[in-house]
């Protein structure tokens, strides 16, 4: 599990709001909205509009396990935030991100996956940015999230690291408790 260090100066540029809170402006991410825009990608911010068998598609062809896409749906209605990009030609999600929690401290990062046909654009990293500045906008700075070893580096630039002082994450496993 990595932690996102909130000691550490985050990296994404903002801007502060009226209450001194980090504020999301949209040219402040690499990659604006607009930027994207021009490039045929659409940034949204709810499940509204969100093909959930295309979204299993795209899970899928990362590797994720296919899911029921009702138990998505149901999952969806307790994310906050969420993002997507929809690629304007194919009217399909190519990116997508979303994240749990308390709404106040603690939140988890979840199902951060780009399409491979348009991995490597910075489709990742900006969704990855509007997800963390949502969340820290709210005052959450508690931010974890699984991630593949074969990912570390992607996520270490964005600000999270493994076991910060000395902190370990421990996964429930049913089948241990099956043994005891
Ligand atoms: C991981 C993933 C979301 C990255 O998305 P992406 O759109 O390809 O990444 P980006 O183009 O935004 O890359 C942003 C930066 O991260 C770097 N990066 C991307 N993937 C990386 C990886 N696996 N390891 C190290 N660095 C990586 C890029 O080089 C880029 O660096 P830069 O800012 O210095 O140019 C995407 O590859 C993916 O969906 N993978 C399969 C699903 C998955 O593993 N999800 C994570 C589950 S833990």
């Amino acid at each position: 599990m990595l932690l996102h260090n909130h000691i550490l100066p985050l990296r994404l540029p903002s801007s502060r709001n009226r209450n001194g809170r980090r504020a999301a402006t949209t040219g402040s991410f690499s990659l604006s909205d607009e930027s994207l825009s021009s490039r045929g990608f659409t940034f949204h911010r709810s499940a509204e509009n969100l093909n959930l068998e295309q979204l299993n598609s795209v899970f899928a062809a990362v590797g994720f396990p296919r899911r029921d896409p009702e138990k998505i749906r149901v999952a969806l209605e307790h994310t906050e935030p969420l993002v997507w990009v929809e690629y304007e030609k194919t009217k399909r999600p190519v990116a997508f991100a979303r994240a749990t929690g308390d709404g106040v401290f603690n939140a988890i990062i979840w199902d951060v996956v780009v399409d491979p046909s348009f991995q490597g654009f910075g489709l990742g990293k900006a969704v990855m940015e509007r997800i963390l500045t949502a969340l820290l906008d709210k005052g959450i700075t508690n931010i974890a999230l699984y991630s593949e070893p074969r990912v570390l580096g992607f996520y270490r630039p964005l600000g999270f690291v493994a076991d910060p002082d000395g902190i370990r994450g421990m996964v429930y496993s049913r089948k241990n408790k099956s043994k005891t």
